[in-house]
């Protein structure tokens, strides 16, 4: 991808990662379409990038758990943009676990924004990449996909799921040229965990958004954001379940 100018989608634009990779692909001079939920802090994004002098050809806003308008929504975006080089789906919901434990309603919103939305928006973007032969199509999940938790389960399933599905979606797109990516972050100071204690596993985001950037760059299929986390959960990967379950820090709430 270096060094050519290319047609970037974000999606979930004002996530406080997915706007660092906005700023960046901008300075880079790459034409950009935004999608997110929050008109203000979309227009507010749109406005800083323009005073930059970003070529920012389009943005929309929209709630991506209305599932049935998100083929429009990509359509759009193709529209305006000709056709995608590459996108990236970076929305998410962390959601209340306990909640999620008793309230169906929680549950199916932490599933709907982290992997039905996600897919709902899949669908018609593998579409596009296929008949193109070329692109990038990149989503965000999540360490916490790997193993089942006490402490995030709920979103663990439906970033694992999506996970899986990437996976499915990238050997049928890779004999057309297309590279699906899977961005795999440990935790991240933004918003999103807020009410988290801070420890020294907490990555930065713009760090995190250049290696989101660099990983796209090289093609890689799966990217642990810090790379650290590769080989964390390489070893909590083959954790026998029996001892998981002794072991506190991995399987405490
Ligand atoms: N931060 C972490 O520790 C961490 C770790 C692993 C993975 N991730 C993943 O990284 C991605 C970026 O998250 P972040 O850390 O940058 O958090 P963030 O700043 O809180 O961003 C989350 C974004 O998701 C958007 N969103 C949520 N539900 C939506 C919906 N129904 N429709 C449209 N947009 C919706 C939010 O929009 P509003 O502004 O309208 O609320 C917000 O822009 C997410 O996929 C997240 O799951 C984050």
């Amino acid at each position: 991808m270096a060094g050519k100018l290319r047609k970037i989608l974000i999606i979930g634009a004002t996530s406080a990662i997915a706007s660092e990779v906005a700023r960046i692909y901008a300075s880079q001079g790459h034409a950009l379409y935004l999608l997110a939920r929050d008109a203000e802090r979309l227009r507010e994004l749109v406005v800083e990038l323009e005073e930059r002098g970003a070529d920012l050809r389009g943005h929309a806003s929209g709630d991506l758990d209305e599932l049935e308008r998100n083929g429009e929504r990509v359509a759009a975006a193709i529209q305006v943009l000709g056709s995608i080089d590459v996108a990236l789906i970076a929305h998410g919901y962390l959601g209340d676990q306990q909640r999620s434990e008793s309230s169906l309603d929680e549950a199916l919103k932490i599933l709907s924004t982290n992997l039905a939305s996600p897919i709902s928006l899949l669908i018609p973007l593998a579409n596009h990449f296929e008949a193109q032969g070329a692109g990038h199509l990149a989503a965000i999940t999540s360490v916490a996909g790997e193993r089942g938790r006490p402490r995030n389960f709920t979103y663990g399933a439906a970033k694992g799921g999506l996970s899986r599905y990437l996976e499915g979606q990238r050997s049928r797109l890779r004999p057309r040229g297309v590279v699906v990516h899977n961005i795999k972050l440990g935790p991240v100071d933004t918003p999103m965990t807020a009410n988290h204690a801070k420890n020294a596993l907490f990555a930065e985001k713009r760090a995190v958004a250049r290696t989101i950037v660099r990983a796209l760059e090289r093609r890689r299929h799966v990217t642990y954001v810090p790379r650290f986390w590769w080989l964390i959960m390489a070893i909590v990967r083959v954790v026998p379940e029996s001892l998981f379950q002794r072991l506190g820090f991995l399987s405490g709430r």
